[in-house]
């Protein structure tokens, strides 16, 4: 595989599943592959903030050996003089062997990749996708339930600008059987071209509520998400919005006893902290499991991927 991933749709669902065992793999034991990127380079392009995301990727190259050089914002760049981001991409192919870019406007990274030299992975943008957090989420459900399929997902909170929901909705449209439940308030419902072209189109099941009580007991996956405050034009609506949907011990009372709770991060009061010390969270597994995912991706676009006999 020798491409750039900017939508969770670039994989298909064999490379996925290659991805998640390469992944597997790794976690076994992380030390066989601490040379294998040795010489290589890995640019970190974060236009907008991140912790996890740029964290977990350098991370993943400086495990497999590799170095890594980048900007963790944008003012340090020479965007701030009225550089494209275009531009910015083609330059800093040439001097690295696979790119990491985060941008705030939806577009930017597909837009970037036609100049670049060099694998690019679209690090999220704005409200549109963020395809390596979907292959962390998949990870997680994997190692988790077993499987990616026969599984009825809740998506809470911010449906309307959370990537991640709609990264990770499009990759599990695939699996048979996974039946969706989108708890938002009206403001922050999912996108009509979601539902039209992805639910609608492939005849897949699924339901729109106000509040997670109505449907606690039926999720196998409850992925909670942060209302995006930087996408908001109005401070009152983010004020009114943000604290709609908060898991605490109570709600998990109506769940079930194996159900999986999910959060991209970073969360402000979604979930309760109570929550944290409950066998049924799982969001620092999530933040685990990005490193060795993005290990996975790093060697298999740069073809490094049957360097170490899998154990
Ligand atoms: N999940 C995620 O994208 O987190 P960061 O914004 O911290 O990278």
């Amino acid at each position: 595989m020798k491409k750039s991933i900017i939508d969770p749709m670039d994989l298909s669902v064999e490379e996925i599943s290659d991805l998640l065992d390469l992944a597997n793999d790794i976690m076994k034991d992380r030390t066989r592959y601490q040379d294998v990127a040795k010489h290589k380079i890995l640019a970190t392009l974060f236009f907008e903030p991140s912790t996890r995301t740029r964290l977990s990727f350098e991370s993943a190259m400086l495990s497999l050996g590799g170095s890594v050089l980048g900007f963790p914002n944008a003012n340090v760049s020479s965007a701030t003089k009225g550089e494209s981001v275009t531009d910015t991409i083609w330059t800093v192919s040439c001097y690295s062997d696979i790119i990491a870019m985060r941008h705030p406007k939806e577009g930017a990274p597909r837009v970037a990749m036609r100049r670049s030299k060099v694998p690019l992975i679209n690090a999220g943008d704005g409200g549109h996708n963020h395809p390596t957090q979907t292959l962390t989420d998949l990870l997680t459900i994997q190692r988790e339930k077993g499987r990616l399929n026969n599984l009825t997902v809740g998506f809470c909170g911010d449906l309307k600008f959370g990537r991640t929901v709609h990264s990770l909705l499009k990759a599990l449209s695939r699996y048979e059987g996974v039946k969706f439940v989108f708890i938002s308030p009206e403001e922050l419902k999912l996108p009509e071209y979601l539902k039209e072209d992805l639910l609608d189109a492939k005849h897949l099941e699924y339901k729109e509520v106000r509040t997670m009580e109505e449907v606690m007991g039926e999720l196998d996956i409850l992925y909670m998400t942060r209302v995006q405050q930087e996408r908001f034009f109005n401070e009152q609506d983010y004020l009114r919005l943000r604290d709609t949907y908060i898991l605490d011990l109570n709600k998990l009372e109506l769940a079930k006893k194996d159900l999986t709770i999910m959060h991209p991060l970073p969360r402000v009061n979604e979930i309760s902290t109570e929550v944290d010390d409950d066998p049924r969270a799982c969001y620092f597994k999530q933040v685990e499991n990005g490193r060795y995912v993005r290990m996975a991706l790093i060697l298999t676009l740069l073809s490094l991927d049957h360097e170490v006999e899998r154990l």
